[in-house]
């Protein structure tokens, strides 16, 4: 698939923003798992970094493939995240959390100095909001909170999972996806959502991006901060 193709370039050319000793923040995502893949190939050939996933999966992952891992418990300052994204506007604000991490994924950027984001040219947007915000929510809350960002203007869903239950994320919650259609103002959403009661967590990550790398076929766009 061409967007396969344009995720694993992007993954590439993010490992240049990884050096040798640092400690590494790896993502969730189609596109952050090509780049757990090639880092793996590095760590093979001789890199020595120690990892902290922002989700079990990733965490499976990296231990399948052989990146000593380390944790938050024993670190707390993470030189460089490499991370996927669903949405990413021309100020690098950030639409994330389509693959329910989000809550993991805030944490770790929070923590780090250079995040960089990696994706194909399709989550390049003007303004964000096509794409549903993921909320992540306490389950007890989970009505409430529906109903008050239904009066916000989004049209908003229980996440399934393939089984047909409400998908439970990595820290037990439930996640509301949230269809705004257009944001116009994300800055001030993320504010609202971050102190409505029983939310944990949304996917609006602002000022966190330090770079983004889009892949647009064989071309690398770079976008910094
Ligand atoms: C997971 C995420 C992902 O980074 C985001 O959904 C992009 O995923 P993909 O690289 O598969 O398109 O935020 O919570």
């Amino acid at each position: 698939m061409a967007n396969d193709q344009e995720k694993e370039a992007a993954a590439r050319a993010s490992l240049k923003y990884v050096k040798e000793g640092q400690v590494v923040g790896l993502g969730t995502g189609s596109t952050a798992a090509f780049f757990i893949r090639l880092l793996a190939e590095q760590v093979k050939n001789g890199l020595r970094i120690r990892g902290i996933p922002t989700s079990v999966r990733s965490r499976e992952m990296a231990e399948e493939l052989g990146i000593p891992l380390t944790t938050l418990d024993e670190c707390q300052e993470i030189a460089v995240t490499v991370d996927g994204a669903d949405e990413v506007d021309p100020q690098l604000r950030l639409i994330k959390g389509g693959g329910g991490a989000m809550l993991r994924e805030k944490i770790v950027a929070s923590a780090t100095k250079q995040l960089v984001i990696v994706a194909d040219a399709s989550k390049q947007v003007s303004v964000l909001g096509k794409f549903p915000l993921p909320v992540e929510v306490i389950q007890f809350a989970q009505a409430l909170v529906a109903k008050r960002i239904t009066k916000l203007g989004a049209q908003v869903s229980v996440r399934k999972a393939a089984d047909g239950n409400p998908y439970v994320t990595d820290e037990k919650n439930h996640i509301l996806d949230c269809h705004f259609g257009k944001i116009p103002d994300a800055d001030g959403l993320a504010r609202e959502l971050s102190e409505m009661p029983g939310v944990v967590e949304h996917g609006l990550f602002i000022g966190m991006a330090s770079v983004v790398l889009f892949a647009r076929g064989n071309e690398i766009v770079e976008l910094r901060k």
